[in-house]
């Protein structure tokens, strides 16, 4: 069991930092207006509590938890910023180094016009694998969200 929950570790701190940078189309073409700062137009996250930068905020089951309160974000942002830190995360770090907009929590839009800048799908809480698959060896999932629904978000929002 432990050497399990160890591949288990192993394998959730894979999918936390996956980030994905599209490339920006021609800035003729692309008509993604204000949006070709540089290399890249904008940016998909998955992942965990690494990389959410609102989404477990919003979700009922994590909505209202400590990390929504200060001191959460007092260092950085002024106010709680529905991430899981006093400041900025790895997500804002990128997004800052690429001169792209912050991508939009799924949870936050619903129109595309919502996602023009991309978006967030990490969530707090997340794992890599289904928790139906953990939950018959014995795991019991923070939160019932698995990479399989971040990117069914994310083909959605496509
Ligand atoms: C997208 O980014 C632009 C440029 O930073 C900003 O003006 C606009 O409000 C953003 N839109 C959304 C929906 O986030
Ligand atoms: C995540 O996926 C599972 C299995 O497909 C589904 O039952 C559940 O409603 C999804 N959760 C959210 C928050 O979308």
């Amino acid at each position: 069991m432990a050497q399990f929950q160890r591949l288990l570790v192993v394998l959730i701190l894979t999918a936390v930092l996956l980030v994905v940078a599209e490339a920006a189309g021609d800035p003729d073409t692309s008509g993604c207006r204000g949006l070709t700062h540089g290399r890249y137009s904008r940016v998909f996250a998955f992942g965990n509590s690494l990389t959410d930068t609102g989404n477990a905020a919003i979700y009922p089951p994590t909505a209202g938890g400590t990390f929504t309160r200060l001191p959460y974000g007092q260092t950085y942002f002024g106010r709680p910023s529905g991430r899981a830190s006093d400041g900025r995360i790895i997500t804002d770090f990128l997004v800052e180094e690429l001169k792209v907009p912050q991508p939009t929590p799924y949870l936050a839009g619903s129109t595309a016009a919502d996602f023009v800048n991309g978006s967030n799908l990490a969530i707090g809480g997340s794992t890599a694998l289904e928790p139906a698959f953990l939950e018959a060896r014995g795991v019991t999932s923070l939160v019932l969200v698995s990479l399989s629904n971040e990117t069914r978000w994310f083909q959605n929002v496509l």
